[in-house]
């Protein structure tokens, strides 16, 4: 129902998951602070993030500043095309995406990958309103807003850097540095979990969009040529697909299938994207992401970002929506090529063949002067544009003609006249660009997907309860320690409880406050799994109560054995 969100979002605050940030100050939007519930979820998550994508997949972690300097974000192409459309009310002036009204007021779905002429035409057919104050839009200006947080790098403005908008980029700047720990073999593959920010149009549904949030992403570097996943781990992945030709389709409908059967089928073209959704999905399972509210959906052609040839989303559902909750993008030479050419550096990694080869060259006569007067003063162009040339299409020309394009006028000049030469080189390797495969995951949404997913209300005694049914294993608190009164010899018991169970690594809270009934609803409510309470039978027996939070079903469990049986289940 629409009403697990808003229970959820009071639930978050009262109980310490997240809540807006400064509240004493009013709040500011797109901005939450994560309460100690919240922070101890998020770093379960990430954790099981890390143990998955990084450890045991074999990858590197790195950790990189968030600001970085202009010449990182005019190299990723950030700085000219990293926009949303933006469209201002002329008469409350309140800022809206264009894209976003469309789709929320108009039967378009994917308004963002309209142009704008085509946006502001939609908005004056349709007669879309500010969604602030009503005022009509038509004929308003719709413009592109660059999302990145801007800042000055020491004082004055000399030197102009940017909060990251992405994890990813920090990795790729340092991919010269990271080939070589990587001793120039690929395929190797480098995690980061870190805040990006993006200075959101309108940030909006809590921690789902916000203007600072945490990513974890993997950037896996791999030869196009040579490498191939290890598709056997996940070639039996169930997972429901929603490909851009079913969205497109008037009956379209997402698919159950397996990732083996989807790529014999061609509906995931690339085998790494093909893994990595493989390797995600149990993941997410093992989270407490519900499997039946989950599904990968294709981008349409119009909606991936500038860098990506191909993109899945993992999605889930809330509340009836569909979110986005991680990208998987084949982002290809993009990025590194990109960095190269800006920076001048070596975003290459050397590709030593088996036995040095004898290749050939082809290679420009530098005195291009009898050309011909047609050429007048151009020589050295035509030079430089038959080395680019040269150094792109290493085969020989003969036959061919180069079309060559000087001043508005295309020259067709026959190879022969050109000055190419076929030259007989022994190489050892080859500089080869790797491609990037991106599983880029955001965290905050992790965060509530699996909340939302865990949210229950159930009759426990005839009484109404709320609890999260979270996976122990990411599970803020694991277990809430108890004595049933406030009698010396009980605290006691119970304290030394809280001792032991910490001793062993468990997560423990200590509550001796209201009646019992009212600290296990406490305990529910935060979705901790297990209660424990020390009574005067203990104080004989040495045994104390365990309640287990979804059943509610209660066992005598040995003092003595308490840690090694709770470790256990934790351990999962
Ligand atoms: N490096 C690729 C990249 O950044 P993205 O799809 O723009 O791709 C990846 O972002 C993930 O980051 C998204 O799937 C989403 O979970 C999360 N994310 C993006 N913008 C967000 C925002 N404003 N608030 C919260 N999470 C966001």
């Amino acid at each position: 129902s629409a009403a697990t969100s808003e229970k959820l979002v009071e639930l978050a605050k009262r109980r310490g998951y997240f809540f807006r940030t400064s509240g004493a100050y009013g709040g500011v939007g797109g901005f939450y602070t994560f309460g100690p519930q919240g922070a101890s979820l998020k770093g379960n998550l990430e954790d099981a993030w890390r143990d998955r994508f990084a450890v045991a997949e074999g990858n590197m972690e790195i950790d990189a500043p968030t600001i970085m300097h202009e010449p990182v974000f005019e190299a990723s192409g950030h700085l000219d095309g990293f926009d949303d459309m933006l469209i201002e009310c002329p008469d409350c002036e309140a800022s809206s995406r264009a894209d976003h009204l469309v789709e929320d007021n108009t039967e378009y779905e994917d308004a963002e990958s309209l142009p704008i002429p085509e946006v502001e035409a939609v908005i004056a057919e349709h007669e879309l309103v500010c969604p602030e104050c009503g005022a009509g839009l038509a004929g308003v200006a719709v413009e592109d807003f660059n999302l990145m947080f801007a800042t000055n790098i020491g004082p004055g403005d000399a030197q102009p850097g940017y909060m990251r908008p992405e994890t990813a980029q920090g990795i790729f700047v340092e991919f010269p540095r990271l080939k070589e720990y990587a001793r120039n073999q690929l395929p190797f593959g480098v995690t980061q979990i870190g805040r990006a920010y993006r200075n959101e149009i309108s940030p909006r549904r809590s921690i789902i969009r916000t203007r600072e949030f945490t990513q974890a992403e993997l950037e896996y570097f791999v030869d196009p040529e040579d490498d191939e996943p290890p598709l056997e781990r996940v070639d039996d992945v169930d997972v429901t697909l929603y490909p851009a030709s079913e969205q497109e389709a008037d009956d379209g409908a997402a698919i159950e299938t397996t990732i083996g059967e989807a790529l014999e089928e061609g509906i995931i073209g690339d085998p790494w994207v093909a893994y990595f959704l493989g390797v995600a999905k149990p993941w997410y399972a093992s989270i407490g992401v519900d499997m039946d509210r989950f599904r990968f959906r294709q981008h349409l052609s119009g909606e991936r970002a500038h860098y990506a040839a191909d993109c899945w989303d993992a999605e889930s559902e809330i509340d009836g929506n569909w979110i986005e909750i991680a990208g998987f993008a084949y982002r290809g030479d993009y990025d590194l090529s990109k960095h190269g050419e800006h920076s001048g550096d070596r975003f290459t990694v050397f590709k030593q063949y088996d036995e040095p080869q004898t290749v050939e060259r082809a290679v420009v006569d530098p005195d291009m002067s009898y050309l011909g007067p047609e050429f007048g003063g151009d020589a050295q162009a035509v030079v430089q544009k038959l080395e680019e040339l040269a150094a792109r299409d290493r085969s020989a020309f003969e036959g061919e003609t180069v079309e060559i394009d000087l001043e508005d006028e295309t020259h067709e000049i026959p190879v022969e006249k050109c000055g190419f030469a076929v030259e007989e080189q022994t190489e050892a390797g080859e500089h080869v660009t790797p491609h990037v495969v991106e599983p880029s995951f955001g965290v905050d949404r992790t965060v509530y997907t699996v909340l939302h997913h865990a949210y229950r209300e159930d009759e426990v005694g005839g009484e109404e309860r709320t609890y999260l049914e979270l996976e122990p294993e990411v599970a803020p608190t694991f277990v809430g320690v108890f004595p049933l009164q406030g009698d010396d010899e009980l605290v006691d018991e119970a304290e030394s409880i809280v001792d032991d169970l910490r001793a062993a690594g468990l997560s423990v809270t200590y509550d001796d406050s209201g009646n019992i009934g009212r600290r296990y609803r406490r305990q529910d409510e935060v979705g901790t799994p297990f209660c424990v309470t020390a009574d005067f039978e203990s104080l004989e027996d040495g045994a104390v109560t365990v309640r287990e939070r979804d059943s509610t079903e209660q066992k005598r469990v040995s003092i003595e054995e308490l840690p090694e049986t709770l470790s256990a289940v934790r351990a999962g």
